[in-house]
């Protein structure tokens, strides 16, 4: 059995250490410094992973501005001026995400917009920034952001999100690339190819290229090629019947990680080559020169930048009745589903550690959960964990820097986390926990 002191290196922030007194640190500042510090949960982002895990992308896919980081992951002021120091592109996909990007002043010309309701205030306020590109998800959005730019005489530069049909091997509620579902455009059905008709006749549009987001948590390579292929034939179509070459083709995100120590890393490396090699052979049998390939990864990001430090409180034992596992042992921390909906939204499973010390009892079912009412807030279903676990102990699950956070919410009047960033041994502040008077403060008397 593995060693339940050890970190899985694939899983943990690449900073991550265990020291020879069991404190585990990321950067060189022992996580349970924090957890005094900053009270739990907390959520610790290890700057110099994300900045690796972005250049490592700007790598494969051929330069940084051909990376966008997908906000929706997780946004602060902060994490948006990484990403503008590493020079990626940001996209965002609401107003809300637009503001703190540009509060961040990150330069408007490199922030790519999405959204499947983009309302006209949103659109506004995209064209008043003078984003770099709009994604356009619908027909009614192309001539409302029309419209709108029309009004600021402005012209905007679009892509158009598409639809290719294919599936994603992924959990239902984050696939995105089937017919039946609220995103994009068709392909099939000729209404991407009527779209990009439109796009051209619209004068305060300027069509630069197409869009395509598989799912998320994908892990199926064969998914993202056969997608990349489709757009490629609309790319031909374009070309060929309307005499006009897009200068981009941008493949949305998607890049699986993984969150146990049982699931093995994308080869992003080996998805890349055969993306960008499907794009340039179209472009070869049109004898003409590839369009940029762009790309928007969150969680390949900042997924594995951070962990969550929680307090274990309350300890019980019950018995299951199920012969497979007659006994088992909740151990309760101080957070939950309101720091982390993953588990009971998806059935994510997640890797924890008890941080403050090495542990050496026998490893017995558990199941960490949470402090909300509901039966349903666990962090982790089904995990092997030493019996010597006690209350006061810090454990840490690893792998949440991407959809925890932004997902996170106020379920029984919780505060959220406070967030900090660790570098080269020094602790930044990234977000202060909120407040039993923030919770107050939207009260009308
Ligand atoms: N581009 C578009 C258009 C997207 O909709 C998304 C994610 C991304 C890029 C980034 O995907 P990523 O590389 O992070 O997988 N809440 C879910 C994930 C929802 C993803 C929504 N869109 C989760 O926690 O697994």
């Amino acid at each position: 059995m593995a060693d339940f002191n050890e970190l899985p290196a694939h899983v943990w922030p690449r900073n991550a250490q265990r020291q020879e007194d069991g404190e585990v640190t990321i950067a060189g500042v022992p996580l349970s410094e924090i957890a005094e510090e900053f009270g739990t949960p907390v959520m610790v982002f290890d700057e110099d992973d994300f900045r690796s895990r972005c250049r490592d992308m700007a790598d494969a896919f051929g330069g940084a501005d051909r990376v966008h980081y997908a906000s929706k992951a997780f946004l602060s002021k902060r994490i948006a001026r990484w990403v503008n120091e590493e020079g990626l592109a940001l996209d965002v996909a609401s107003l809300g995400e637009l503001q703190i990007a540009l509060a961040a002043e990150f330069p408007a010309e490199r922030i790519t917009v999405h959204g499947n309701n983009k309302s006209a205030r949103f659109l506004q306020a995209c064209v008043d920034a003078k984003v770099g590109h709009v994604v356009i998800d619908s027909a009614d959005e192309l001539q409302l952001l029309d419209l709108v730019a029309a009004k600021a005489q402005h012209v905007q530069p679009v892509l158009i999100r598409v639809t290719p049909g294919v599936d994603a091997h992924t959990h239902e509620f984050i696939a995105t690339s089937h017919e039946d579902q609220k995103f994009g455009i068709s392909l099939a059905t000729g209404d991407a190819f009527e779209a990009a008709k439109a796009c051209l006749r619209a004068e305060n549009l300027t069509l630069v290229g197409l869009h395509c987001h598989v799912g998320s948590q994908v892990f199926d390579a064969e998914g993202f090629k056969l997608a990349a292929e489709r757009v490629m034939g609309l790319y031909s179509q374009i070309h060929n019947e309307l005499d006009y070459t897009l200068q981009e083709i941008d493949l949305g995100g998607g890049y699986g990680i993984p969150y146990t120590a049982y699931e093995s890393p994308l080869d992003i490396k080996a998805v890349s080559q055969d993306l960008l090699s499907a794009v340039a052979r179209t472009a070869e049998e049109l004898g003409i020169t590839p369009p940029t390939v762009l790309v928007e990864p969150g969680r390949a990001l900042v997924g594995a930048a951070a962990v969550t430090v929680y307090e274990v409180g309350v300890i019980k034992d019950v018995t299951t009745g199920d012969a497979e596992t007659p006994q088992r042992r909740y151990v309760a921390v101080d957070g939950g589903m309101s720091d982390n909906i993953r588990p009971a939204l998806y059935g994510a499973e997640y890797d924890a550690r008890i941080i403050n010390r090495y542990t050496d009892g026998e490893e017995i079912p558990t199941r960490i959960v949470g402090s909300h009412c509901e039966s349903g807030d666990i962090l982790i279903d089904n995990v092997q964990l030493p019996n010597d676990v006690k209350a006061g102990d810090f454990l840490a699950t690893a792998a949440t820097g991407a959809y925890s956070y932004s997902m996170g919410s106020r379920y029984n009047a919780a505060v959220r986390p406070a967030v900090v960033a660790v570098r080269a041994g020094m602790i930044k502040p990234m977000l202060r926990r909120e407040t039993l008077d923030d919770l107050l403060s939207l009260e009308v008397d």
